[in-house]
């Protein structure tokens, strides 16, 4: 084989080999393991992307009839030809990945989306509160150039439910549902952003607040969203859930926290709520972290329904219990966005479908907070949002 092939060969065998690591790591953080063993995962993920170039430019590349040394691949032993097929086999999945992000299409209930950013103030801030999580210094990280990690957006969809089959044959209705997940605190960004954040959320003035979990990765930070959630709920009744980061803390504790600021916990739960004059059944599941997906009624009297789901991977059961809208966070966007391939990692068994963004799954429209932060104090192309959903049905 000519020598540039061989390289060009070698290198889409790192892709591939990539795609297979990425798709390993999102699938395992789907699951309900504890935290060491995902950091364990990660460990054996970057093991496994940064040692096979040069096994590979070595072993497939160099060594006797190697690619780069005029050998074929047909010279190969099996043991060869296995690992260069098995690393290629990865292009498959990763170009699957990269056409659906390119050819991706917002559903046609979702009429219109304008959205304002913002650079939140004090980027080099740390507050007294923010002492406690990071020593008052910024993250490495988050001085990553062009990084989005103090950035805000403020995103307005108006959804259209009423040409599909009538529930109850009825006028139609408006709500509006101010959408916010993933407050991850960890100390970075400091205080000042959430209260920014709090501010633009007060201004949607929805009729209800919606959060989806993860709301700390540092529990001593809890006096933080108590100051955010209690300030919300003098605008509008808010509900909450969850996240898989809360089960890794005292989550009993953090739900105990969050009802004591006033909002309504519905993890594992449901019922039936009235906005405006339209009756509302909010359910709530924090599966697989926390308990299991709630029973729902089959067939009951409201006009709408919303399910509060922390991950995306709980689409089928919401389609099976004929929700609506489902309105969840977890996946951050993929909070790095690379330009054309899209978004890489995801902690879904969906992988980076549902990254970020408004999706039709058969009748129901999901909606997936990118979130307002996250463990890693890094965004690129992937700016933090809020979410005012205005639901015609
Ligand atoms: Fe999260």
């Amino acid at each position: 084989m000519n020598f540039y092939a061989g390289i060009a060969l070698l290198l889409l065998a790192c892709i591939g080999n990539s795609a297979w690591w990425a798709i390993f790591v999102n699938r395992t953080h789907s699951l309900r393991y504890h935290a060491d063993s995902l950091r364990y995962v990660r460990k054996v993920h970057d093991a496994g992307i940064l040692l096979f170039p040069p096994v590979a430019f070595w072993f497939l590349g160099w060594a006797d009839s190697g690619l780069l040394r005029g050998g074929s691949v047909t010279e190969f032993s099996a043991v060869r030809q296995g690992t260069l097929l098995l690393a290629l086999s990865g292009l498959v999945p990763f170009t699957w990945s990269v056409v659906r992000w390119q050819v991706r299409r917002a559903p046609v209930e979702l009429h219109k989306a304008t959205s304002v950013h913002f650079d939140v103030p004090g980027k080099e801030a740390g507050t007294s509160t923010g002492d406690l999580a990071q020593g008052n210094r910024v993250p490495l990280l988050a001085r990553f150039p062009k990084n989005e990690v103090h950035r805000l957006e403020v995103t307005r969809k108006w959804l259209c439910l009423t040409e599909r089959p009538a529930r109850h044959g009825h006028e139609s209705r408006k709500i509006k549902v101010a959408h916010f997940s993933d407050t991850h605190f960890t100390g970075y960004p400091g205080r000042h952003y959430f209260e920014f954040a709090t501010d633009r959320l007060c201004e949607l003035q929805p009729d209800i607040f919606v959060f989806t979990g993860d709301l700390l990765d540092n529990e001593a930070l809890l006096p933080w969203a108590s100051e955010m959630f209690s300030r919300l709920v003098t605008v509008a009744p808010g509900y909450s859930i969850l996240g898989n980061h809360d089960w890794h803390l005292n989550h009993s504790r953090i739900r105990r926290g969050l009802i004591e600021t006033g909002w309504v916990d519905i993890g594992g739960q449901h019922r039936t709520v009235s906005i405006g004059d339209a009756t509302v059944l909010l359910a709530g599941t924090e599966a697989p972290w926390i308990g299991t997906n709630p029973g729902v009624p089959e067939s009951a009297s409201e006009d709408l329904r919303i399910l509060l789901s922390h991950s995306p991977d709980q689409r089928d059961y919401a389609q099976r219990q004929q929700f609506d809208l489902m309105l969840c966070g977890h996946n951050h966007g993929g909070q790095v966005v690379l330009p054309v391939i899209g978004p890489v990692y995801a902690p879904s068994k969906y992988g980076v479908k549902y990254a970020g963004g408004t999706y039709r799954y058969r009748q129901m429209l999901m909606h997936v907070s990118r979130g307002l932060s996250g463990q890693e104090a890094l965004r690129l192309n992937c700016c933090p949002e809020v979410t005012l959903l205005e639901v015609e049905f």
